[in-house]
């Protein structure tokens, strides 16, 4: 007799996104002790090269002399010159035992004396590390370190050094604390980003985009039945930005430092079972862990899930697939935990279901655990007729894991992957299912107008379609591990993911943040690289590579299936990180390219970052005062190429397997190439909201599969009666012929991978391209003088969301003539109305120089654009939404959103 188990006993994993209370920086009496900040450390140069007289590191040594100048945490000293320079402090007291002095990050390298000895050489920059005290430590005092910064680019300083004592017990702060009173604390629904909520301010830190940072409160609370007691209850965090601690019912249950890596707090011990539960979270973003805006807050998802004690790890199921001929090999690796007190003997069950929910595999195994035992069991099986993951078709199935007793179901999961062969080649690039395919690739962060970091499901959906759009084919993650909805988009989309983990080093810290990287991710089938690190000062030191080693061995630990590589800026081939790669990533220094194929002829390589071309939407004149740089593919920083520059090469190797351009999209903060009044960056092929910049239609041109032909600037320009004007076309069509007025102006053949110009004497009227195959005229575009803006035009990336109170829908706004054609100057303020149950999550208009706060009922439109995003409050409904702006014709659209 077939025994059909029962579902209710599996496992429930709810959303904890609902019912938060939030309050921005510290609360008086809730100080958390991280250690005393040091604050009043003295500085003095110490020269180009390394000062061999290390008596000077001793007491006393010049104290007080006026060479030594005070030296503010974080302020660079070195001027952004290369060199050493002498710091040095007087510690207060601290009654110990287990006094440290944790350095949260010196840039670049740091030797430290304490009271003359020599404690420590550390190398690398943002990378935290401890000094323990207690044996060289005075009673009384005084106490004085010395420190010996190495700058070796950019910047240097100390940014941060605290005086820890780790014996003494972490007082709960009040604020953590059931009975604490957040009356006063502000509603907020996750993701929420408190950062982007700021005013922006000329003096907050440019390269995170000139708003504040902060530290701030969370709240939560709910209620669990009685009948949850003796089951296993976790809570996950998906990501939150930084250095954060969680406290359920006033119990610390750990602290997590990472912005960017998930992480879990076990919570069966602590949770009050037929009651109330109240979970507290501080989050500290005033440190950074980059160099662009990083947000601050709970800025993904947070879920609670209740699981028999007898449960698949979390993270523990693991699946290899391998297509062979029309069949798939599985190997499904299965982690559980028995935490039920007795030895339980029980069926693993695994089934595969294709995407129509078929079940087309299924394998059982009997095991056995021990009390308190991790078991893992592999389970190997196949089917026929399977179906591939491409970037075509991206077909997934699903993998049911079950633990059956006693014909119960007393756990079940469910992993999503894809079956798909992936290999590189040394002379041909890559193959994704023996079919060879050029990287195309962007960089991203993971920012967006109006939303800050806390990006809803839905609108990671709408950036990895814009990227489509554009042919793009891969997405690197620079340089953090992303949230787990982008790479479910990436997935459900076709677009494959280089995942990189954000430093290189082989501290436990870092080491932790790379392990959980690749376990928490390895079964996306659109992951098809692991990356080690950008960028780093020690990447092409022997250090290093031992670095590297340590890092390599945690990735090889979890996951075979995918190459480890590394975006670097030098040291290419040399002793460093480069020896470590089974992939080499070039960031720039194309001229590099050919010499590194030369000398090392079996490493496969490719383009991991390039271009960093600057450009600003809808702009065809330069203008520093205002911040804008030119849509015509011209500009780009020292060390970077214009878009066509940066293809090319790569186009042209065979053996460049492809290219990550910098960046997809527009981000705050490195609002290079200028500062203030510039509070984002120019890198994007699109702009903040995802609107396109004219370089869009180069890549599309010769990444995409379709004809274009884009023609532009737009052809209004008053004033420019009678002077010249530059006219591009972007195109992949053999020739041109471009008309003003319906005059010709001359035909031109398309060079390959590159773009057509002319220059026209401005008249206002109408500009056509037509576009030649074989002298017949087999396209056609035109740009045309717009009318004055006469309406609002609204347009929904979709329209129909979820009612759970954050699914969020981009509107496209333009401002249109009275023949509805988009007005390329306008710049009018719009104001937006919503009616029924959502409201407006954020608005922004790509604008690199706007000041408006994010968070607003209305925008002024950029060259004729801006966009507003729709959130759903948590009761389904049909929500309106109306623009208006003085003097235009408004638009009014319905949305609609239910509970499924
Ligand atoms: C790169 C770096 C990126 C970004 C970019 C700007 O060198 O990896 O994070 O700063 O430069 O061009």
């Amino acid at each position: 007799m077939t025994v059909i188990p029962n579902k209710s006993q599996a496992r429930e994993r709810l959303n904890f996104d609902a019912g938060w209370l939030f309050h921005r920086g510290e609360i008086a009496g809730s100080e958390i002790e991280n250690g005393l900040v040091l604050n009043g450390w003295r500085s003095k140069n110490a020269g180009k090269t390394k000062p061999s007289d290390e008596k000077l590191a001793t007491l006393g040594v010049n104290n007080g002399r006026s060479e030594w100048n005070d030296a503010a945490n974080g302020k660079d000293v070195f001027n952004q010159q290369v060199g050493f320079a002498w710091y040095r402090i007087t510690l207060p007291n601290s009654p110990g035992p287990k006094r440290i002095l944790h350095f949260a990050a010196v840039d670049d390298n740091a030797t430290v004396w304490v009271n003359g000895k020599k404690m420590i050489y550390h190398e690398g920059w943002n990378d935290p590390f401890d000094v323990p005290l207690d044996e060289v430590w005075k009673e009384g005092g005084p106490n004085e370190v010395v420190v010996l910064v190495e700058n070796t680019a950019g910047p240097g300083y100390i940014k941060e050094a605290d005086l820890v004592d780790f014996d003494k017990e972490e007082k709960v702060p009040p604020a953590a604390r059931a009975a604490y009173d957040d009356n006063l604390w502000k509603p907020v629904h996750l993701p929420h980003d408190f950062v982007v909520e700021g005013t922006f301010d000329p003096k907050a830190d440019g390269s995170h985009g000139f708003l504040p940072k902060d530290s701030g409160w969370y709240r939560k609370s709910f209620d669990l039945p009685l009948n949850d007691k003796g089951k296993s209850l976790w809570l996950d965090f998906d990501g939150v930005y930084r250095d954060s601690r969680v406290w359920l019912n006033g119990k610390l249950l750990g602290k997590h430092a990472s912005g960017y890596t998930s992480f879990r707090y076990d919570i069966s011990d602590v949770a009050n079972y037929g009651g109330k539960n109240t979970l507290t979270v501080y989050v500290d973003a005033r440190i950074s862990e980059g160099w662009w805006y990083e947000g601050g807050g709970i800025y993904r998802h947070v879920w609670l899930t209740k699981a028999d004690p007898l449960h698949v790890k979390p993270w523990g199921t693991y699946v290899v697939s391998k297509p062979v001929g029309n069949k798939a090999n599985l190997s499904l690796e299965t982690t559980l935990i028995n935490q039920s007190g007795s030895t339980a003997s029980f069926k693993l069950v695994s089934e595969i279901k294709d995407n129509k929910g078929k079940t087309i595999l299924k394998l059982s195994n009997p095991v056995k655990a021990a009390t308190g035992a991790e078991v893992k069991i592999i389970q190997k099986g196949g089917f026929n007729k399977a179906n591939l993951w491409s970037l075509e078709n991206p077909y997934m199935y699903t993998w049911v894991t079950r633990v059956e007793k006693a014909g119960q179901i007393v756990d079940q999961v469910e992993t999503s992957f894809g079956v798909r062969d992936i290999r590189f080649d040394k002379d041909k690039g890559f193959f994704l299912n023996s079919k060879p395919v050029k990287i195309k690739g962007t960089c991203n962060h993971q920012d967006f107008a109006g939303l800050g970091t806390a990006i809803p499901d839905r609108v990671f959906n709408y950036r990895i379609e814009k990227l489509k759009e554009m042919g793009s084919n891969a997405y690197r993650c620079s340089h953090n591990p992303p949230a787990p909805e982008l790479l479910d988009a990436c997935d459900r989309l076709g677009m494959l993911v280089m995942d990189e983990n954000r430093k290189l080093g082989d501290t436990p810290e870092i080491l932790s943040q790379l392990e959980s990287m690749v376990l928490r991710d390895r079964n996306h089938p659109s992951i098809f690289l692991w990356s080690l690190c950008n960028e780093e000062s020690l990447q092409g030191t022997k250090k290093g590579r031992s670095q590297g080693e340590a890092m390599k061995e945690v990735v090889k630990k979890y996951d075979k299936t995918r190459l480890v590589t590394a975006a670097m800026n030098y040291g290419w081939g040399g002793d460093g990180l480069s020896n470590v790669l089974e992939l080499q990533g070039f960031n720039y220094a194309i001229d590099q390219y050919d010499a590194y194929r030369t000398s090392h002829p079996n490493v496969p390589l490719y383009g991991s970052e390039t271009a960093s071309t600057v450009s600003t939407r809808g702009i065809y004149v330069t203008d520093k005062l205002l911040g804008y740089v030119s849509a015509y593919d011209v500009n780009h920083t020292e060390w970077a190429h214009t878009a066509e520059a940066a293809w090319r090469p790569i186009a042209e190797r065979p053996w460049m397997a492809g290219v990550f351009v910098w960046t997809g999209f527009d981000y705050r903060g490195e609002p290079t190439p200028y500062n203030w009044p510039c509070v984002n960056s120019h890198f994007g092929i699109l702009d903040m909201c995802g609107f396109p910049k004219d370089n869009f239609y180069y890549y599309k041109s010769w990444w995409g599969d379709k004809p274009i032909l884009h023609l532009f600037p737009h052809w209004n320009w008053p004033g420019k009666e009678g002077q010249q004007v530059d006219v591009w076309c972007q195109t992949n069509y053999d020739m041109v012929e471009l008309f003003l007025n319906g005059k010709s102006l001359g035909k031109q053949e398309t060079p390959r991978n590159g773009h057509l110009e002319w220059k026209v004497w401005y008249e206002p009227g109408t500009l056509t391209a037509k576009a030649l195959h074989e002298g017949q005229v087999v396209a056609e575009t035109k740009v045309e003088t717009t009318g004055e803006p006469a309406q609002v035009n609204l347009e929904p990336y979709q329209t129909k969301m979820l009612a759970d109170g954050e699914d969020t829908i981009p509107v496209v706004v333009s401002i249109r003539d009275d023949k509805g054609r988009l007005m390329p100057i306008a710049d009018n303020q719009v104001t937006f109305k919503v009616t029924g149950p959502a409201h407006i999550a954020g608005v922004g208009n790509g604008n690199p120089s706007s000041h408006e706060p994010d968070k607003a009922e209305q925008r002024k439109s950029f060259n004729g654009l801006c966009m507003v995003l729709i959130q759903a409050n948590e009761t389904p409904g049909t929500i309106e939404l109306t623009a208006t702006s003085p003097g235009l014709k408004s638009a009014t659209i319905e949305l609609r959103s239910a509970t499924q």
